[in-house]
């Protein structure tokens, strides 16, 4: 067994209601002055308003950041450092997505460290730590409570970046499905199969243990069992809390183990086409997971059994083939495209989209099949 290191936040809190704990991690924190970061939309749906109620109460003097934008830039992250300046905050509440979440902990490191952000954007270049910050998701897929990575869009190159430091984890991290119940089907559709690809890539990454391969499983059995309900009926508790729970899990997955290759080719999806970033995994999946079959059958068998297929019986191969059908079911049920056309990808676009891809090394390196250029082309013109 070769070494390996497992991060996660220092406090995890999960079910139904638990966002009425989020005061005492407050003082249990020693924070006096809070700002929650978060988007206009959820500023304006109420559930700001509830976590100021259980704050102010408490003494606590609680601003608001709210200019979240999706896909976030590097400039709305230094727009919060000056929000978190002109407060005198000691502590964030990120409330909503991945977005409001990546640009809270990017904010927090910004904040502490000085600095321009580009110094940051990288791979273990944050210094210090930054503000804590408990992170409170309203969707159920990104994982980002609880990993140490946050994405950002440079829009002057059009591409998405990484900021990735053990710093950035969240200090406690609300997952409290309740939160979810209000996000639309086209949503939880979308943020359900980000979470699938955050288990499968943990799953088969090169860098997985014993510890994330549990967390990775468990993970792609309830996003199987559960995201067609949850995306039929949103008022479904026990669905929700199981795809809640899941996305935690394999958040807690690939915060160790990492993403690969699929995250990678969906990159340039996003930065080119905005194309929302768990669409934009989903359509590709498939396609990656076509490719990546071949050195890790035995775990694709695996993974067939957790996504209920009867497989036992078949071969390795057969196995892995029946895994790929069953998640493009699953996409096709939920109504996320298999093809990238449907989304305005061209194929005048793929050749520049793979040159963008094969320069995120950090993610196909944790890939089980290295990959060239052409072989990029390949999978994007598979998936067109
Ligand atoms: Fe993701």
């Amino acid at each position: 067994m070769k070494i390996s290191y497992f991060w996660t936040a220092s406090t995890i809190i999960t079910g139904r209601g638990s966002l009425a704990r989020i005061s005492d991690e407050v003082k249990n924190l020693g924070a006096t002055k809070i700002l929650v970061v978060t988007d206009p939309i959820l500023s304006k749906s109420g559930l700001v308003e509830r976590v100021r109620e259980a704050l102010v109460p408490a003494g606590l003097e609680v601003g608001l950041f709210s200019e979240v934008e999706p896909e976030p830039s590097l400039e709305i992250v230094m727009k919060c450092q000056q929000a978190i300046k002109e407060s005198g905050c000691d502590l964030l509440i990120a409330v909503g997505g991945g977005s409001s979440i990546d640009v809270a902990k990017a904010a927090s490191v910004l904040a502490t460290n000085g600095g321009k952000i580009r110094d940051y954007i990288g791979v273990n270049l944050v210094p210090n730590p930054g503000i804590p910050v408990i992170a409170v998701p309203t969707t159920a897929g990104t994982g980002s409570e609880v990993t140490p990575i946050a994405i950002l869009s440079d829009v002057d190159e059009e591409v998405k970046k990484g900021m990735v430091s053990s710093y950035l984890i969240p200090r406690v991290a609300i997952v409290d499905p309740e939160l979810t119940v209000t996000m639309p089907p086209h949503i939880t559709a979308a943020t359900g199969m980000d979470a699938l690809t955050h288990a499968v890539e943990a799953y088969i990454s090169v860098n997985a243990t014993t510890i994330t391969d549990v967390l990775a499983l468990e993970a792609i059995r309830l996003i199987s069992r559960n995201l067609r309900t949850a995306v039929a009926n949103g008022q479904d508790m026990e669905a929700r809390s199981n795809m809640a729970m899941a996305s935690l899990l394999a958040g807690i997955a690939f915060a160790n183990a990492g993403v690969a290759a699929v995250h990678a080719l969906a990159y340039p999806l996003g930065a080119q086409f905005h194309v929302p970033h768990g669409v934009a995994n989903s359509v590709l999946l498939p396609y990656v997971m076509e490719f990546n079959l071949l050195g890790v059958l035995t775990k694709f068998k695996t993974m067939a059994m957790a996504m209920g297929e009867r497989v036992e019986e078949l071969s390795d191969r057969m196995a892995a083939d029946k895994f790929i059908e069953s998640i493009k079911q699953l996409a096709t049920d939920v109504r996320v495209p298999l093809h990238m056309r449907e989304l305005g990808v061209t194929a005048e676009a793929i050749p520049g989209m793979a040159e963008s891809a094969i320069k995120i090394t950090r993610l196909l390196a944790n890939n089980p099949r290295r990959l060239t250029v052409d072989e990029i082309k390949e999978i994007y013109e598979r998936a067109l």
